[in-house]
């Protein structure tokens, strides 16, 4: 990072994704920023990742571009690779040649969810589908290559809009009387917007270190970063409908989630992941410890359920990110 007072040159990837939009308000706030979609710059062509990072040359590069179609991913490996490995690679070589800080983010399906206890950063990964091994050879390239580089492992990531689980029982509950939804699987759903305001809190600390923090290269390395708690999607899908019930009138953006159609699910049977069989295997277990980023930083995610509370009140005190560690701590 440079060390001048001025404010730090920063490129964002992967602008028009959950974790890109949430992100580029807030970084905009931070410094100079230059926020690319995928037209502007394509990760899965490293020369033109060289070329757009030695035009801006940025002191601050994160990257919120991904392949994340989890499924589709089993059928076309070659093109995630290029995206979740190659690229944060190409990435990592740039950052190293600047002497810029990278920002990357990972994934719990990392994980085979064989341990039935949060997992901690440095728990063995073995993935299980091809997503996960995209995601975990991205990681491994960082870490090889960057000297300063920041790794959020996060999970379930939803938001008001993009393409997620909130949204997609939303749509089905105007569609079907009843939902059928998988109850064997277990994490933690993560609003975008937590995500992005637990990086700018990061940051802040990295770039403007407070008395006692530890210097930044003490500070590099993995942090998982997931919402507080545990849950199924079943229960997930159940805390969702019971909401979405009971907002009359709807909000603009529930809404468009309904396309302005009436909610007809009446129930939602829980199903064993077998019965609902995917091309992806998915872990049963991807619960992650978020201790170590509080530990550091002093940022903890509010509990799954109080984030999706606060996606349906829109009360601005809700939907307000806390910036203290005792604000956000609060665990329902
Ligand atoms: N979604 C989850 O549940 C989840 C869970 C764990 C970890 N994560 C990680 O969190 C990060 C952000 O995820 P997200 O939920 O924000 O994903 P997202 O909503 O799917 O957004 C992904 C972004 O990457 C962009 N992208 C895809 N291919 C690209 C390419 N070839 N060149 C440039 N940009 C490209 C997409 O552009 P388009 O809009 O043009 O497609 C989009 O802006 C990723 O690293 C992901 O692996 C996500």
């Amino acid at each position: 990072m440079s060390k001048e007072e001025s404010k730090p040159k920063i490129l964002l990837t992967g602008k028009t994704g959950q974790i890109g939009r949430a992100l580029a308000p807030l970084l905009d706030r931070m410094g100079e920023l230059t926020a690319l979609d995928r037209q502007q710059l394509d990760l899965s062509k490293p020369d033109e990742i060289q070329r757009v990072i030695r035009g801006v040359l940025p002191d601050l590069i994160v990257n919120a571009g991904a392949y994340t179609a989890v499924d589709r991913a089993e059928s076309d490996e070659a093109a995630a690779r290029a995206v979740n490995a190659v690229a944060p690679g190409v990435l990592a070589e740039e950052a190293k040649r600047l002497g810029a800080l990278l920002v990357h983010y990972s994934t719990d399906y990392i994980f085979d969810g064989a341990k039935r206890t949060p997992y901690e950063e440095d728990d063995p990964p073995n993935p299980l589908n091809a997503y996960g091994r995209t995601k975990l050879e991205g990681e491994r390239a960082i870490r090889q290559i960057a000297p300063e580089y920041v790794i959020f492992r996060t999970a379930w990531v939803y938001a008001r809009e993009g393409r997620n689980f909130l949204l997609t029982v939303l749509r089905l509950a105007t569609e079907k009387e009843e939902l059928r939804i998988v109850r064997d699987q277990a994490g933690a759903p993560t609003l975008s917007r937590e995500i992005g305001a637990a990086t700018a809190e990061v940051l802040s600390n990295i770039c403007a270190p407070a008395n006692g923090m530890r210097p930044w290269s003490e500070t590099k390395g993995i942090y998982h970063m997931t919402a507080g708690g545990e849950t199924t999607w079943y229960n997930f899908a159940q805390l969702i409908l019971e909401l979405a019930s009971s907002q009359l009138p709807a909000g603009d953006w529930l809404a468009a989630a309904t396309n302005n159609r009436p909610l007809v699910a009446r129930r939602i049977v829980p199903i064993a992941t077998d019965e609902f069989p995917t091309p992806a295997r998915r872990p049963v277990y991807s619960v992650l410890a978020n201790r170590k980023l509080n530990d550091t930083f002093g940022v903890r995610l509010p509990h799954w359920e109080k984030q999706l509370r606060a996606v349906f009140s829109g009360r601005a005190s809700d939907m307000r990110t806390p910036s203290t560690n005792e604000e956000r701590g609060a665990e329902k």
